[in-house]
């Protein structure tokens, strides 16, 4: 009959529409999930804090230029995690080579990535996600499969300089002043 499957037709619309809703309730984007940039940003700024203090892999760190770093692996993470940002670093192989990075200093960064997720109670299973999408780079950055740790950053090794960040708009110029006007000539006597 017309009336119900018109009825019907309603319903399965309802439906769909509220399992649409159910989605977007869930949640977008690990990036999103996470806390979006703020929060990209503030896990980078506690990770950078954890490796540099962390004996494992501090002297990989001494020579790099912390803003960059911030900004880049900020930037990095977002577009891993399916965030809408610009990336404004390096490749990571050109980042990471000849940085003499090993396997054991690789799961040491994690560790130290895995504590600035817990620090911001992000839990599973994003927190597996996070660094399951970032695990991915382990082939790209070791460059020897020892196990060992606290390894010399190669004095070879040049870091990449800081990131140029775009000056502020100058102020426009003042006007030139209007030209004194000129005195009307004195009326002859
Ligand atoms: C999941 C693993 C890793 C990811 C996703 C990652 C990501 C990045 C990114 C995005 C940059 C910035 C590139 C740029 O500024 O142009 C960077 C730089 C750097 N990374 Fe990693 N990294 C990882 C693991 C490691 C490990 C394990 C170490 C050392 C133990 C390390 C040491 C460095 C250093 C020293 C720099 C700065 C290089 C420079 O100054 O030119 N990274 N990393």
């Amino acid at each position: 009959m017309k009336t119900t499957s018109a009825i019907g037709a309603g319903a399965a619309l309802m439906a769909f529409m509220l399992a649409g809703i159910g989605l977007a309730a869930e949640g977008g984007t690990l990036f999103e999930r996470i806390g979006g940039k703020d929060a990209t940003f503030a896990i980078t700024k506690d990770l950078i804090t954890r490796v540099k203090a962390d004996p494992r892999i501090a002297k990989k760190f001494a020579r790099s230029d912390e803003e960059r770093l911030q900004y880049s692996i900020s930037g990095y993470l977002c577009i891993v995690l399916d965030g809408d940002c610009n990336y404004p670093g390096e490749s990571l192989k050109n980042a990471h080579q000849g940085l003499g990075v090993t396997a054991g200093e690789f799961d040491a960064f994690m560790e130290d990535l895995g504590a600035a997720l817990d620090e911001r109670k992000i839990v599973d299973p994003d927190r597996a996600a996070v660094l399951k999408a970032l695990a991915s780079a382990r082939a790209t950055v070791v460059e020897s499969q020892a196990k060992t740790t606290g390894t010399d950053l190669p004095a070879s090794f040049r870091p990449a300089p800081p990131l140029k960040f775009a000056e502020p708009a100058a102020p426009a110029p003042a006007p030139e002043p209007a030209p004194a006007p000129t005195p009307a000539p004195a009326p002859a006597p």
